[in-house]
């Protein structure tokens, strides 16, 4: 089996307070796409395309080596992921779509996702427990219910897919429709979702919170 990275990384870095596309501050030096792609490469991906703000190429060009494709993202996730795939090339078997924004993602919880695609699952996603007590809230912001967290999971990426599976799931979603993630992409189109383990390294740098804590696991 070979597989293609997709990693999004076309998103802005409003909610990071960054003046520059969040896939590009600096973790220990490095932007985070670029922790994003080894990770991808280290756990046994073969090749990656990465979705990047059209204005922004020539900095990603800079950043990332020269095997890394480089395609133009979208105005939403959805867009963007399915860019990369159309550009994908044709050889791979597998998709792996990942977050610019997961920079340390372990490379064992990519080869978990690809071992689990190799024994036949069409989609794979890796998920963590959910350790709050979780609930819901009216528009006042009063607890209406308490949600039984036994079965509830937090969905990490990347994400992996039979590539027959994506492309067609993507081909049947209306242009325009965004959804939060790839998983929600197939399941549209009526197929099921395998999980395995993720891992809290996994941690998607979202606020600048995030990316400090990013920067103590990395000795910065
Ligand atoms: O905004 P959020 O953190 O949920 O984005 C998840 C990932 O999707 C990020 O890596 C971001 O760069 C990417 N993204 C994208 N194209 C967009 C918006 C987000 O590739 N238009």
């Amino acid at each position: 089996m070979s597989a293609v990275g997709i990693v999004a990384a076309a998103g802005s870095g409003s909610r990071l307070g960054a003046d520059l596309p969040k896939a590009l501050v600096p973790l220990a030096g490095r932007p985070l796409v670029v922790w994003a792609v080894e990770s991808l490469l280290a756990g046994g991906v073969a090749e990656v395309v990465v979705a990047v703000p059209a204005a922004d190429r020539a900095a990603f060009a800079a950043a990332l080596p020269g095997t890394v494709q480089l395609v133009d993202g979208g105005a939403t996730r959805t867009a963007s992921v399915r860019a990369g795939l159309a550009a994908a090339g044709p050889a791979a078997d597998a998709v792996l779509v990942h977050d610019a924004a997961r920079p340390l993602t372990p490379p064992e919880v990519v080869a978990r996702v690809l071992a689990a695609l190799a024994t036949g699952a069409p989609a794979v996603v890796p998920v963590l427990p959910v350790v709050d007590t979780t609930v819901v809230v009216d528009e006042a912001g009063t607890v209406t219910a308490a949600v039984p967290r036994a079965s509830l999971r937090r969905v990490q990426t990347p994400q992996g897919f039979d590539r027959a599976v994506l492309v067609a799931a993507y081909a049947a979603l209306e242009d325009g429709v965004e959804l939060t993630d790839d998983a929600a992409v197939v399941r549209a189109a009526g197929v099921a979702v395998g999980t395995v383990e993720g891992d809290e390294r996994a941690a998607k740098v979202t606020v600048p919170h995030d990316l400090h804590l990013a920067g103590l696991q990395v000795g910065r």
